[in-house]
């Protein structure tokens, strides 16, 4: 049995179509249905929803052998346990330093203000700002980022944006990008030897999907 880990909505959503072409196709959709463990049209193949920020911890524990998670929660996780080979180019987002719109963020950087810092991204904010040689007071939040500086919990957030519809409809703006973010497919690193043929032949499949939509596009 192949156990692949998805969480619901765009991550479930943008990889579709790259399990349909190793024919991989769910049996149920996880946003009607309230399953947790939905089978495949492959016998050998089920698919467990879980959160975004989980998917990493099912695999590196073997509960799952493949799970698709965002470059953002890999980074929070660590990556231990895990073979990450394949770049699937979706959930394409940034991961930047925001703040209110009459915050003056390069006059607090050069002034070496001790800036608070709301985020779910601890991690990836930490290393950010250590690089950068800035004392900052992180605040772990897990959701609604943006409205951290608008109540005074912190000056800044660091977030993941995409449109920017979110940061304007706050009255917030990017003032530094930390990174970019896409999903990656990831393998716990036992299955591939003990399920190598089975594995290997999703790899490869997924693996031409991804390079045939680049080609397309
Ligand atoms: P959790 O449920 O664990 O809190 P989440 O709410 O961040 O996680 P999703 O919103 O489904 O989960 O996001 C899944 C992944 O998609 C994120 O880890 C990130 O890599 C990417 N992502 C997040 N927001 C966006 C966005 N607005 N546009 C594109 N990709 C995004
Ligand atoms: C993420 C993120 C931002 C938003 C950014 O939240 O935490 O709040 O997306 O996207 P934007 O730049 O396109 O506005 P969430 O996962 O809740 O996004 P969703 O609203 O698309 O579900």
């Amino acid at each position: 049995m192949i156990t692949i880990a998805l969480s619901k909505g765009r991550i479930f959503e943008e990889t579709l179509p790259l399990l349909a072409a190793a024919g991989i196709v769910p049996a149920e959709d996880p946003e009607s249905s309230r399953k947790l463990i939905i089978g495949t049209s492959r016998p050998d193949t089920r698919i467990i929803i879980v959160r975004a920020s989980d998917v990493p911890t099912y695999v590196q524990y073997g509960a799952a052998d493949l799970g698709v998670a965002g470059k953002d929660v890999l980074v929070e996780h660590g990556g231990e346990g895990l073979y990450q080979p394949l770049d699937l180019e979706i959930a394409r987002c940034r991961m930047m330093v925001a703040v209110r719109g009459d915050f003056d963020y390069a006059g607090a950087v050069q002034s070496g203000a001790r800036l608070r810092v709301a985020t779910k991204y601890v991690q990836t904010a930490r290393e950010h700002f250590a690089a950068k040689r800035m004392h900052v007071d992180l605040i772990k939040l897990y959701g609604s980022m943006e409205l951290a500086p608008l109540v005074g919990l912190a000056e800044a957030i660091v977030d993941v944006v995409s449109s920017g519809n979110t940061l304007r409809a706050n009255g917030l703006v990017p003032v530094e990008e930390i990174d970019a973010i896409s999903a990656r497919l990831i393998v716990n690193q036992a299955a591939l030897k003990l399920k190598h043929a089975e594995l290997q032949g999703i790899l490869d499949t997924v693996r031409a999907a991804v390079a045939g939509r680049r080609g397309a596009s």
